[in-house]
């Protein structure tokens, strides 16, 4: 029997080499040792309350935590055969280094509300951090937007030329993205910051532990009511998982625009030496790579989210060792998606835009709609404008000119509306400035949202 087994009693025969490799959680889960010592140190205090511990076994059992967590930190705990998981693990060298009352630490506990509370404790922490990248990410694309406000490009629909918009507008539709996703996280957060501990294996805590002020000393807002609920609940992981999808999709939809945006094609931006790469074979390639690898990543990590649920699907009720997959689903979607979020910060950040090219792929049958817009003005029902303006547009490219080569008797030909004031609407700025309602492309609107933005940043 192997004796360094925290559940090693009824056993007679040790586990199979290819199980217990299988079994182990260590590799991954030891990102949580801080947290699990801080659980651990607050469980104690815990005891020492119901008289289950000592003053004095209190404090040798954190003081003695305190050193497990400088070895982590300096990198030198040394994991052995047997730790199975950063819990395990933990309570071993405690035991090692203070002797006979780590024993008494897991009283009225289980791994299974330890688990939990570890990844909420984690997960807490690491979900403002990514919240932070997100808002250097929004940050960059606000300071660009202000200071290139008055660069004009085309805006597609379909991918086709639709209407002039302004750079500065567009580069904003992302941000207010990454500007919900910001309001999604923080709804999270309220959700993570229940405190399962005090659920024990499944039935609850035996000992009538404080659980109310447990949950203080460990920053929580409040205590889970279900036990069974509790060591089985694993939403907070889906939530957090399907939020970082989402945060992924919205990555790789800037990054497809940008990709196409680069290629010689469009070229109204150019993507900095530094987040492009060459091609060993074509010397006079630059590509994207950090784009592709945005949106790339940006379906893994959707991937991640749909494999964990399918884990989570029909699974029976309180733990089951399939959870276990929790942690490697959370800590790799916490890494890609992190390092995505930095990748992109930095492209955005250093692209060049190229305001001529901008401009240059500007054209006037891009101003159809404000030829019927024109038409309205003059008290003609918008769809009678729509069909008048189609009408322009087919005269035109019949002609095989520009909408605006048209000669006013053409275009009187097709409506006795037209005047020589249609002169005005052969102007991009005039089309933009014209959508001065709140969210439009007109400077005054674009300026705006830069305040609302840049007021929430701060
Ligand atoms: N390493 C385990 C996990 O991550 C901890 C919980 C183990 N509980 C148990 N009943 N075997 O899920």
């Amino acid at each position: 029997m192997e004796n360094n087994k925290l559940w090693g009693g009824r056993f007679t025969e040790s586990t199979d080499a290819n199980l217990e490799k299988l079994n182990s959680s260590i590799n991954f889960d030891k990102r949580m040792f801080a947290e699990d010592i801080e659980g651990s140190k607050a469980y104690a205090s815990a005891l020492e309350k119901i008289n289950l511990l000592s003053e004095q076994e209190t404090s040798l059992i954190c003081d003695g935590l305190d050193k497990v967590k400088i070895e982590w930190e300096k990198n030198v705990f040394e994991t052995k055969h047997g730790d199975e998981d950063i819990h395990t693990a933990n309570e071993r060298r405690l035991q090692e280094i203070i002797g006979e009352p780590a024993s008494k630490l897991h009283v009225g506990r289980s791994r299974n509300d330890q688990v939990v509370t570890d990844m909420k404790l984690w997960l807490r922490t690491h979900l403002k951090e990514l919240g932070n990248t997100v808002r250097s990410l929004i940050k960059v694309i606000v300071d660009r937007s202000s200071h290139e406000v008055d660069i004009m490009m085309p805006g597609y629909t379909h991918l086709q030329r639709a209407q002039p918009v302004r750079w500065s507008h567009y580069l904003l539709s992302h941000a207010w993205n990454l500007k919900k996703d910001c309001d999604r996280l923080d709804d999270i957060l309220k959700l993570i910051n229940v405190m399962p501990l005090g659920s024990g294996a499944l039935a609850g805590n035996p000992f009538n532990v404080d659980r109310i002020s447990l949950a203080k000393d460990l920053g929580f807002d409040s205590v889970t009511k279900n036990s069974m609920h509790a060591v089985g609940d694993r939403d907070f992981i889906a939530e957090f998982l399907f939020w970082a999808s989402m945060v992924g999709i919205h990555l790789s939809r800037l990054a497809e625009d940008l990709i196409l945006y680069s290629s010689k094609e469009f070229e109204f931006v150019t993507i900095d030496d530094s987040y492009s790469t060459g091609s060993s074979l074509m010397p006079q390639k630059r590509n994207p790579d950090s784009l592709e690898l945005i949106r790339g990543i940006g379906g893994s990590l959707f991937g991640q989210c749909c494999s964990f649920m399918m884990v989570l699907k029909s699974l029976p009720s309180t733990y089951n060792k399939d959870l276990q997959y929790d942690k490697e689903a959370m800590f790799t979607t916490f890494d890609k998606l992190k390092s995505i979020l930095e990748v992109a910060t930095g492209t955005v950040k250093t692209l060049k835009i190229n305001q001529d090219k901008c401009k240059n792929a500007l054209s006037f049958e891009m101003l159809a709609t404000d030829v019927a817009y024109y038409l309205v003005r003059k008290g003609i029902a918008f769809r009678e404008a729509h069909f008048l303006a189609g009408k322009v547009v087919a005269e035109a490219e019949r002609k095989e000119v520009s909408i605006c080569d048209l000669t006013l008797e053409e275009l009187k030909n097709i409506s006795p509306s037209f005047g020589v004031d249609i002169g005005r609407v052969w102007n991009y700025e005039n089309s933009i400035e014209q959508y001065q309602a709140v969210g439009g492309t007109a400077k005054s609107s674009v300026v705006k949202q830069i305040e609302l933005l840049e007021n929430w940043l701060a």
